[in-house]
């Protein structure tokens, strides 16, 4: 059974539909990415499968109940606004969050201990939330939502505010909840992140999905590309929709190249062996995610101001 589904999901803010009839299901153990630009519509999808907002329209199912009504202590949530008590210890607020989700105070301090030392913020376990760095506040937010080992982690924009180390090791983080069985969706607007986590993902435009499913298929959408370097002119070539010169090495030409419709890059790769082209490099390249995100939804995935109707 699904961990999280929504089914005809529509959310109406006035006249904007921030989030318009979404279809989506999350399962148990997977990594699932909620893509989309500024004010596509992921943070009010979080939150009305948290039960912060309600949907005008259809239905959501998480751990088998409606939002709000399943148990809290099954879930994690990192909410985009941080925010945590500012006078209060790091290990304190890690506690005091899983005293909330029904932990004794004695394995809530344990696990907090262990999420601060796999944080590398063990020896800040006393440091009052005031006088961490946003990255560090951060970490102890993150580690108050894992704290109750969650079956379904929802992460709004974990990414956001952690420099590169500190991103590899939330990356990690959420693939050990994956691992143990968890449920984790996260949104973004980072591809690479996506990229390298995600089981499945979800593009959302304007409130649309715009795709749901695993990244082989996401690449499916948008032909690969072949890099070559070849001392024949192929400008005629049939294969070949788009040829885009690159440099040039003596008689030895780089080349990008669009196939044909419905043309793998095998079968490229066949026909120059039966014309006899001379190749010295050929290199099939599937669309990366960032392509596929601006071939469905039109844009960049960082590149829509704020509040821009889309
Ligand atoms: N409480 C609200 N009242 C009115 N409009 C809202 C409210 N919350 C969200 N919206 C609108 O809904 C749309 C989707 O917003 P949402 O916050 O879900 O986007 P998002 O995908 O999380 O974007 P971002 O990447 O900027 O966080 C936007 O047009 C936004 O202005
Ligand atoms: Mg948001």
């Amino acid at each position: 059974m699904s961990v999280l589904s929504m089914h005809g999901v529509t959310k109406r803010f006035g006249d904007i539909t921030a989030v318009d009839a979404l279809d989506m299901h999350v399962e148990p153990g997977e990594i699932f990415g909620f893509l989309g630009g500024n004010g596509a519509g992921k943070t009010t999808s979080l939150r009305m499968i948290l039960d912060i907002i309600r949907p005008t329209e259809g239905r959501i199912e998480v751990l088998g109940a409606a939002p709000g009504q399943e148990r809290a202590d099954r879930i994690g949530f990192l909410p985009e606004e941080r925010g945590l008590y500012p006078n209060m210890k790091a290990i304190e607020t890690i506690v005091y969050f899983g005293e909330l989700k029904g932990m004794s105070p004695k394995a809530a301090r344990t696990e907090g201990m262990a999420l601060l030392e796999r944080f590398d913020l063990a020896d800040r376990a006393a440091s009052p939330i005031s006088d961490m760095s946003k990255g560090m506040a951060q970490k102890v937010q993150l580690a108050t939502a894992l704290v109750n080992s969650p079956e379904l982690l929802i992460l709004d924009e974990p990414f956001s505010g952690l420099d590169p180390v500190n991103q590899q090791l939330l990356e990690g983080e959420i693939q050990r909840a994956a691992q143990r069985g968890a449920a984790v969706v996260f949104s973004t607007h980072i591809m690479q992140h996506a990229e390298r986590l995600c089981d499945r993902l979800l593009i959302l435009r304007k409130g649309v999905k715009k795709f749901e499913g695993d990244l082989a298929a996401a690449q499916g959408l948008v032909p690969p590309t072949v890099r070559l370097t070849t001392s024949a002119d192929l400008s005629a070539h049939a294969g070949i929709a788009a040829l885009r010169r690159q440099d040039s090495d003596g008689d030895w030409t780089h080349y990008e190249i669009d196939l044909a419709d419905g043309l793998e890059p095998a079968m490229l790769l066949e026909q120059f062996t039966r014309d006899g082209v001379p190749l010295r490099r050929f290199e099939a390249r599937h669309a990366a995610l960032h392509d596929i995100f601006v071939h469905l939804v039109g844009s960049a995935p960082d590149a829509l101001p704020q509040g821009e109707a889309q």
